[in-house]
């Protein structure tokens, strides 16, 4: 989709010229009156948070770009590189992408991307509350897959892998994958994918890919929001936490959300085209970003401690070496165990 308001015309002019552009000039370009350019400039400040100086008899320039997820930025990014973003939902408060991309979904729509700033009850796996503030990446893309349905659970690992493509090739990071489908730096969570596949007779009619990375956002706001959450649950998971982090507390600097955002999505559509064409090398370079070594697994019916050794190459399940013997765990939270 292209965005093609007036006002974003003006902002790619103000965007393409380096120095100042009179408005006399966007006027005549865009065939606008002086009075609108100037109504669509106060706009980008206003609504959108654009700085954009004004100097009389001279024109405007523009300053700064806001950190916000604004679908035309995320587009100009995405521009020639991605096949599965047509179109993106853009929320300023939402209550989850996920729950808007599934009723989507539903009613047939794919290739669209919904992108918010704030989730007031962004969802996690196994029914948990994702804690999504302002600042965080949260997003959820609607794809039609045409991988066979065995492989449902490597598109959390390749969503899992794309995440920390985009953080390491941006930033001085070693981002690795917790199976299944946490993203983690320096043993603490940075960011987590959700799942969702529509399944009938064998055939995948849609996937929901939902990503959040906790980005320009403290990690004591999120910390705070868990035991909030927590306490109003009463919930033991959340009581006793998690090791979180947040990209801005790793870096110490805020990044480019929009930045990271597109670049998810570009390493995600390669990584399904690998996915699709050369399983086993995909199998590799999972197994190449993922935590290996010593681990405690904790499902509904057990604990198990052992060592990760790599994925299952038909279903993604985790390979563990347990007291000598090869067993594949299908469903779990892993836990890292430190002294490796
Ligand atoms: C997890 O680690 O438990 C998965 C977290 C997934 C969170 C993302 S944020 C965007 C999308 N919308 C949601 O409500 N959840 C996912």
């Amino acid at each position: 989709m292209r965005y093609d308001n007036r006002y974003i015309k003006v902002l790619r002019m103000l965007k393409e010229y380096d120095g100042y552009i009179s408005g006399e000039y966007i006027s005549n370009i865009l065939g606008v009156s002086r009075v609108s350019v100037c109504k669509y400039i106060s706009l980008l400040r206003s609504k959108y948070g654009y700085i954009i100086d004004a100097k009389p008899r001279v024109g405007y320039r523009l300053l700064s770009i806001p950190d916000r997820l604004l679908p035309w930025e995320i587009m100009e990014r995405l521009e020639g590189k991605s096949r599965m973003v047509k179109d993106i939902l853009y929320y300023d408060e939402v209550s989850s992408t996920q729950d808007i991309a599934l009723r989507l979904a539903e009613q047939g729509k794919h290739s669209l991307l919904v992108v918010a700033e704030r989730q007031l009850k962004g969802k996690g796996r196994l029914s948990r509350r994702w804690i999504s503030p302002h600042g965080g990446i949260w997003f959820s893309l609607i794809v039609k897959p045409d991988i066979h349905i065995s492989s449902v659970s490597m598109l959390s690992l390749a969503s899992a892998l794309a995440v920390c493509n985009a953080i390491n090739s941006n930033y001085n990071l070693n981002a690795k994958i917790k199976w299944p489908n946490d993203v983690i730096i320096n043993y603490r969570k940075v960011a987590g994918i959700l799942v969702d596949a529509s399944i009938e007779q064998d055939e995948m009619h849609y996937a929901i890919i939902g990503i959040g990375i906790n980005a320009n956002v403290s990690k004591d706001t999120i910390e705070k929001g868990i035991s909030d959450y927590a306490r109003q649950e009463n919930d033991v998971y959340y009581k006793y936490g998690y090791g979180l982090t947040t990209l801005i507390h790793e870096l110490n600097m805020r990044v480019d959300r929009v930045r990271l955002l597109a670049d998810t999505i570009i390493w995600f559509e390669s990584i399904y085209d690998m996915l699709h064409h050369n399983k086993a090398e995909f199998i590799e370079e999972v197994k190449r970003h993922m935590v290996l070594g010593k681990v405690s697994v904790v499902s509904r019916e057990e604990r198990i401690e052992g060592y990760a050794i790599g994925i299952d190459e038909d279903d993604g399940s985790l390979l563990l070496n347990y007291e000598g013997r090869i067993r594949k765990v299908i469903a779990g939270d892993v836990y890292i165990r430190y002294s490796i």
